[in-house]
């Protein structure tokens, strides 16, 4: 018995913001975005749209697929590291978006691998029967919070808004979560870190702050690259081989989208083929907790993933964070 994605949905802003509509905002172009990142274009959400609402989206397709009502969900998982408000967490307002009023709900704060701490935490309920039917959502509204200044250029053009969703259930067949390997290392807190407001400072928000952009995110962009391009191989290699697999068993790895130069050299250290490798981060930006969900639920849409085909899911982001989902389609 373990938990299996039984029904998948993914939802993006309508509002599509190629590179060069940055030039109206900061010193870039859209030759540099591409050569150092893939990106060509992101969605960003217009008005007062919150992660939830993005994610209510992705879940109701989820269900949809499923074939399942709000009602038959007993745990939301919320990924994100945009909440729609500081607290409560984005969980409870997606449960209360969905009518589904006493549904427990829990937020998880691990940026690009909240995904996958969701699915090992929805796979464990399920595993354990303390819920059967668990919606993981992870989900991002990064375009309000970003300096769109020059100032900001090195981590504003990467990200964009996006949501995606699974819902997990118990299943008997030999499809599913197969295994799970989470890291952390907060000794690396602060490459890649929104400083405040925050309950270490005190006061927690000055004028003097907001001028100094100390809310916006920031990143020490060449220690995430060294580090990703270390780390997912290992995890990669690490799944694998508790699992007495080759790379030659997986069908598909879907990492995720920070940045197509990452992604090629992973994949290359790895020796998998294009073919084999999921890359959407030329469409929609970095998507953070969204990333991964979104990218695999395209593939199964486009027909790269066919029943009982071996996926391996990568991810790598701030905390650090970083792990590896190992399925049976
Ligand atoms: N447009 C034009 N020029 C820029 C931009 C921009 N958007 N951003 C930075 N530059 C300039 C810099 O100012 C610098 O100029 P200088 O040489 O005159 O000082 C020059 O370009 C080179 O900057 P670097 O920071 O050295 O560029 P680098 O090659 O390292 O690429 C990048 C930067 C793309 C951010 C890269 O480091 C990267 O992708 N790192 C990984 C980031 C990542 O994956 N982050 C997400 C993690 S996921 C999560 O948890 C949210």
């Amino acid at each position: 018995m373990r938990g299996r994605i039984v029904g998948m949905g993914h939802f993006l802003p309508s509002r599509v913001v190629k590179n060069d509509e940055l030039t109206a905002f900061m010193e870039t172009s859209d030759e540099w975005i591409v050569q150092r990142t893939g990106i060509r274009e992101r969605r960003w959400v217009e008005g007062d749209v919150g992660a939830s609402e993005l994610g209510e989206h992705a879940a109701r397709q989820a269900l949809a697929e499923a074939g399942l009502e709000p009602a038959d969900i007993d745990l939301v998982i919320f990924a994100t590291l945009s909440p729609d408000l500081n607290f409560p967490g984005s969980g409870c307002l997606l449960g209360a978006r969905l009518g589904i009023p006493g549904v427990a709900a829990l937020d998880i704060r691990n940026q690009c691998t909240g995904f996958l701490y969701g699915l090992a935490t929805a796979d464990a309920y399920v595993r354990s029967r303390l819920a059967k039917n668990v919606l993981v959502v992870g989900g991002e509204v990064h375009s309000t919070g970003l300096d769109m200044s020059t100032r900001g250029r090195d981590v504003s053009v990467l990200f964009g808004d996006g949501a995606g969703a699974a819902v997990v259930s118990l299943s008997q067949s030999e499809s599913g979560l197969l295994d799970h390997e989470l890291h952390a290392d907060g000794r690396y807190a602060e490459i890649l870190m929104v400083e405040a407001p925050a309950s270490r400072l005190n006061p927690r928000l000055t004028p003097q702050m907001l001028e100094e952009g100390r809310h916006y995110p920031r990143m020490d962009g060449k220690a995430v690259f060294k580090h990703a391009v270390e780390k997912l191989p290992e995890v990669v290699h690490s799944v694998l081989r508790r699992n007495g697999l080759q790379l030659d068993d997986i069908a598909l790895l879907v990492p995720h989208q920070a940045n197509m130069r990452i992604n090629e050299l992973v994949a290359r250290h790895l020796g998998l083929p294009p073919e084999r490798v999921v890359h959407n981060i030329q469409k929609y930006g970095n998507t953070t907790a969204g990333s991964i969900p979104i990218a695999l639920h395209e593939a199964v849409l486009e027909g790269r993933v066919k029943p009982g085909d071996l996926v391996l899911l990568a991810a790598l982001g701030a905390g650090l964070t970083w792990g590896a989902t190992l399925m049976r389609w």
